[in-house]
């Protein structure tokens, strides 16, 4: 019994200090209040850029827009989502990549699915929205 309890402790400890590592590298992921979105160039169709990048207000986005973490983030486990705030959060392209593959879009989809899909489904409901047309988020560059 005695025993038990202290292989039981072991366990406890070691559980502990797993979750205590994920929690410091969760609590660690910096991330600027507003940064430009620009995605290394093999990472788009036939490895080249022909856009500009874009800009993301991503602290007003979750404190002004108030739309949920999730709405952006995930984690995929049999369909669902599975992310939860305080998880480490990945970059798009580590599981988006130039090409779709299965049911993993590519990433310049993946973008346009979430920025811009969510914008024009506010405009369309009359909503204070983000920008919706190619140049508002990709600026033409000065000749
Ligand atoms: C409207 C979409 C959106 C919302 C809402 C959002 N994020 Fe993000 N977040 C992004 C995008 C886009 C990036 C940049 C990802 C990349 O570079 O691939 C990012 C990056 C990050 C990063 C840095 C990842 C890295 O390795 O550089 C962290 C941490 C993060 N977000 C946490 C959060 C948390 C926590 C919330 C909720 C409070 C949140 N995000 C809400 C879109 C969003
Ligand atoms: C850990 C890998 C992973 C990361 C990181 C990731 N995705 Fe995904 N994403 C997936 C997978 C897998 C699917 C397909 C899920 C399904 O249909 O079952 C998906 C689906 C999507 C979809 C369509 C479904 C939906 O949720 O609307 C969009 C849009 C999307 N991702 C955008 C993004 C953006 C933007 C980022 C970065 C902020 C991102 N993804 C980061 C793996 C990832
Ligand atoms: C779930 C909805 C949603 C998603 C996803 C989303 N946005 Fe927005 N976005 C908004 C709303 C709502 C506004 C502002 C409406 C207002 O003016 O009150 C906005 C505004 C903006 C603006 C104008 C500056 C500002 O913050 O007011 C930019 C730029 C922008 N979004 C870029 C992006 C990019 C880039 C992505 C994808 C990485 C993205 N958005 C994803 C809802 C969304
Ligand atoms: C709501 C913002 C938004 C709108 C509107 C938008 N895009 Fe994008 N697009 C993005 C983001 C974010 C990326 C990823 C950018 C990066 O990593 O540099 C992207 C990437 C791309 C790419 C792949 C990267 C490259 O440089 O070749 C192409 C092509 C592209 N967009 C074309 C378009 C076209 C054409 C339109 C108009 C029909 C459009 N986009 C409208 C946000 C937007």
């Amino acid at each position: 019994m005695k025993k038990n309890l202290s292989v039981l402790s072991v366990i406890v400890a070691f559980v502990f200090s797993l979750g205590l590592v994920a929690w410091v590298y969760a609590a660690d992921q910096k991330v600027a209040d507003t940064f430009k979105i620009d995605n290394d160039k093999a990472l788009f169709k036939d490895g080249k850029r022909t856009k500009t990048p874009v800009e993301m207000t991503h602290k007003k986005h979750a404190e002004v827009h108030k739309i949920a973490c999730a709405e952006c983030h995930h984690v995929y486990k049999d369909g669902k989502n599975t992310w939860k705030q305080g998880d480490k959060v990945q970059k798009c392209g580590e599981c988006h990549k130039a090409a779709d593959q299965g049911k993993t879009m590519s990433l310049q989809l993946a973008y346009h699915k979430n920025c811009k899909d969510c914008h024009t489904k506010l405009k369309t409901e009359g909503k204070k929205t983000g920008p919706t047309v190619c140049a508002q988020c990709h600026p033409v560059e000065k000749k």
